[in-house]
């Protein structure tokens, strides 16, 4: 039986099916959600390439992405499977690609197989970073070849899978670009000098991109979360301080985990975002305002 509207889902309008009878405490019914909905989510139809995916926030990110409709490249440097199996498991379409962001050639080939295999690529989630495999440390004791790989990851990154998608989305005159910056641009978090420099540079060139994509159709936004709890910053046995400092200086005083910033992944890659470029949305449970 099926009563639109009486259980909604946000984005997916005559959302669930409804079994009766209600469950024996009366207050549950169980619902199912049908396949067909997952052609009626927030972004069904769309293409989106998520790098740095084959765990941590990218994977919860491309998960999210795939559960309202759209279709995978699933990317990263090591290896994706996990991610592309759980999103199939879920009734969704997704391939991994093993690319190396700072590669031109991986990015090439990144981007010609996902169009190759879906046609199309509306939406780009450049997540791919050097973030949970870096150790804190003074500024001084930065070398220049390391500080070199983290720019070249997390900026030239960015840069290459942008340059690589943008031709497939002029064409179609769509696309949704969101970058992953981070709340210690704002904060000017020590002992990681590197890392913040690289996601300032982030934020520069969204605003940037932003104007000179204006009258293309193709929208580049931040996304900019506080400390999280992915998988790398867990296995991080002496971060418990830097984690319990970044807690206590929040309005919202919990650990923040990756699911906390799929809502607002999901409104940048969506049609409430339509008016809106340049912009930087900071996630972290009010720890600094922006
Ligand atoms: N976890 C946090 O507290 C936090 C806070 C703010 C911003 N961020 C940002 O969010 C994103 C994800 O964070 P995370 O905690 O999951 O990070 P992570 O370090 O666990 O994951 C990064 C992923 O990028 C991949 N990667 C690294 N180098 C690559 C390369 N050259 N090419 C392709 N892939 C590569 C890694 O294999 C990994 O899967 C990053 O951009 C990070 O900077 C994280």
């Amino acid at each position: 039986m099926y009563l639109p509207g009486f259980f909604q889902d946000p984005y997916v309008e005559d959302t669930f099916e409804v079994v009766w009878p209600f469950a024996s405490s009366g207050q549950l019914c169980r619902q199912v959600r049908r396949s067909k909905d997952m052609a009626m989510g927030l972004v069904s139809g769309r293409v989106a390439i998520v790098t740095g995916a084959a765990q941590g926030i990218g994977a919860s990110y491309a998960k999210a992405l795939a559960r309202e409709g759209a279709k995978l490249c699933v990317s990263d440097i090591a290896d994706c499977d996990d991610t592309v199996q759980q999103i199939r498991a879920g009734g969704a379409e997704a391939i991994g690609m093993r690319c190396d962001v700072t590669k031109s050639e991986d990015v090439s080939e990144l981007v010609s197989a996902t169009e190759r295999t879906f046609g199309q690529i509306d939406i780009l989630v450049n997540n791919a970073a050097m973030f949970g495999s870096l150790t804190l440390k003074p500024f001084e004791q930065i070398e220049a070849s390391e500080w070199d790989l983290v720019m070249s990851v997390n900026v030239r990154g960015s840069f290459e899978c942008i340059k690589g998608v943008l031709p497939v989305m002029k064409r179609r005159r769509y696309g949704k670009i969101v970058n992953i910056a981070s709340g210690t641009i704002f904060k000017g978090t020590p002992m990681m000098a590197h890392y913040v420099a690289s996601k300032g540079a982030i934020v520069a060139l969204t605003r940037a991109l932003a104007r000179e994509l204006g009258d293309t159709g193709i929208l580049c936004n931040c996304l900019a979360p506080g400390l999280t709890m992915s998988e790398s910053v867990r296995s991080k046995v002496n971060w418990s301080e830097f984690v319990s400092t970044n807690i206590a200086s929040r309005s919202l005083k919990r650990e923040m985990l990756p699911d906390d910033l799929v809502g607002a992944l999901l409104f940048l890659v969506g049609p409430q975002s339509d008016f809106m470029t340049g912009q930087t949305i900071v996630i972290d449970g009010g720890s600094v305002f922006h």
